[in-house]
C-alpha cells in the first residue's frame, strides 16, 4: 500500500468538513474518489497535501506518518498534485511552465516530458493563455511528472473538456497507469472514473458512503443513482 488515510477529520474554521474518512491506495492502483458538488473530494486531496491539515486522524504514505507535513515537503516525498484549476502560468510558454518546476524541485528534464508526450512538444513555445483546456490539462499532468512522483493526486481532470479531448487525457492517464503509477483520481464524471479506476470510493457530506471495485459500480446503476444522482 502506498497511501492510507486513517479516520481523518478536517475542518474549515468551525465547519467539520471531513468526518472520519479512511481509504487506501495500493501501489500501482488507481482509486477514484467520487461524490456530488461539495461532498469534500478536494478537501481530501488538500488534507493529504498539507494544504488543509486534518485535525484528527492520520495520513500514512509509504509507511510514514505525513499528517500535517508542509506542502512542499509532501511534494518532495513523491506526491504530485494536478489541481482542478490546473495552475498554468498564462504569460509563460508551455516549456517555461515545465522549466520553472524543474528549477524548483524537479528531477526530470523538460525534454523527458516532451519525449513522453509528443503532442505537448508541439506546443512548447505556445503561451499558457493560448493553450486550450485540454492542452492545459496535458501540461499540468506533464508538470506533475517532472518531480518523478510515486503517487499523483488529480482533481477532476475531465472538467470542462470536450469528449474527444477528454479521450486524449484518459489515454495519457492510462499510459501512466500501465507504467505502474498510483493515482488518486477525484472525478464528477463517473464514466471517466470507471475508464481508469480499479476501485472507487464515494463521499457524501464529508463521509465515505460506498467503497468497492469499479466493476461493482459499473454493474449496479443504483449505487450511482443513490449517491451521485446520475446513471452509469
Ligand atoms: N477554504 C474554505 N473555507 C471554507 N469552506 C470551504 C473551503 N473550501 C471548501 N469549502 C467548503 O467545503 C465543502 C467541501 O468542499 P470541497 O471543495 O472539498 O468539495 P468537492 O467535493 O471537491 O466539490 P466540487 O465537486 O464542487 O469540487 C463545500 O461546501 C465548500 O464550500
Ligand atoms: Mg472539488
Amino acid at each position: 500500500m502506498i497511501l492510507r488515510l486513517q479516520d481523518i477529520h478536517t475542518y474549515y474554521g468551525l465547519v467539520h468538513m471531513l468526518q472520519g474518512v479512511s481509504l487506501e491506495v495500493d501501489r500501482g492502483e488507481v482509486l477514484a474518489l467520487l461524490g456530488r458538488n461539495g461532498a469534500g473530494k478536494t478537501t481530501v486531496l488538500k488534507s493529504i497535501l498539507g494544504l488543509v491539515p486534518p485535525r484528527a486522524g492520520k495520513v500514512i504514505y509509504k509507511d510514514t506518518d505525513i499528517t500535517g507535513l508542509a506542502p512542499h515537503l509532501v511534494a518532495r516525498r513523491g506526491i504530485a498534485y494536478v489541481p482542478a484549476h490546473r495552475g498554468i502560468f498564462s504569460t509563460l510558454s508551455a516549456e517555461e511552465n515545465l522549466e520553472i518546476v524543474r528549477r524548483r524541485s524537479g528531477t526530470g528534464t523538460v525534454d523527458d516530458v516532451f519525449a513522453r508526450f509528443p503532442r505537448l512538444a508541439e506546443l512548447r513555445s505556445r503561451l499558457g493563455r493560448h493553450l486550450s483546456g485540454g492542452e492545459q490539462q496535458m501540461l499540468a499532468i506533464g508538470r506533475a511528472l517532472m518531480t518523478d512522483p510515486s503517487l499523483v493526486l488529480l482533481d477532476e481532470p475531465s472538467q470542462g473538456l470536450a469528449p474527444l479531448v477528454l479521450e486524449t487525457i484518459v489515454e495519457m492517464l492510462r499510459g501512466l497507469k500501465r507504467e505502474g503509477l498510483a493515482m488518486l483520481l477525484v472525478e464528477q464524471n463517473v464514466d471517466t472514473a470507471l475508464a481508469l479506476a480499479d476501485r472507487v470510493v464515494i463521499l457524501d457530506q464529508g463521509a465515505k458512503v460506498f467503497e468497492g471495485k469499479a466493476a461493482q459500480l459499473a454493474a449496479d446503476e443504483q449505487i450511482a443513482i443513490r449517491y451521485l444522482g446520475v446513471g452509469v
